[in-house]
């Protein structure tokens, strides 16, 4: 399901989500402009978790990018974590780091994760139309995560930050 709601009603929109997500099976996509309120989102779902005592882990996806070009077992440990962590929250997926060559392991990451039934919750300040043009490798990419999202919500509009 995606929703799509105005900037004025990020917050609730957001929360609403959050109040409605059953907490274990699934993800949430939170996309919209910076500072309509995905990251406070995220760390709320991550604060539910926590207080479950469920396992989760979180990356800005630019250290996660990063992470795919670094060859060390340090690295190699922290990505076969990262694929096997109970939910996986990936903060602020854009495009200037997901170059073609990397994108493969991307893939392989939420593939993998999605053969393990295991929820992938991902903020974004690109919408979904804008992702489904950008190749086969990002619509096979988006087509995991929505498969894994209970909700994919789009929010318009200008940034609480600016108000
Ligand atoms: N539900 C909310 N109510 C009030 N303020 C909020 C709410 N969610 C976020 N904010 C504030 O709005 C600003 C932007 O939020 P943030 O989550 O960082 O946005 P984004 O990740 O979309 O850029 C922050 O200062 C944050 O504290
Ligand atoms: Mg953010």
């Amino acid at each position: 399901m995606v929703s799509m709601c105005e900037w004025d009603e990020s917050p609730l929109a957001i929360q609403h989500a959050i109040v409605d997500w059953d907490g274990q099976d699934r993800g949430i996509a939170l996309a919209g402009d910076r500072g309509v309120g995905k990251t406070m989102g995220m760390a709320l779902m991550m604060v539910g978790l926590a207080g479950a005592e469920l396992d989760f882990s979180f990356e800005n996806a630019h250290t996660l990018f990063k992470l795919f070009q670094t060859f060390t077992d340090e690295a190699r440990e922290r990505q076969k974590m990262l694929t096997g962590c109970g939910h996986l929250f990936i903060d602020d997926l854009g495009t200037e780091y997901a170059k073609d060559w990397n994108l493969g392991e991307f893939y392989e990451l939420v593939n993998r994760r999605e053969l393990l039934r295991l929820p992938t919750t991902i903020t974004s300040n690109l919408s979904i139309d804008f992702w489904e043009q950008q190749g086969l490798q990002w619509s096979r990419i988006i087509d995991r995560l929505r498969g894994q999202a209970m909700d994919w919500i789009e929010i318009g509009g200008k940034s609480m930050r600016a108000q």
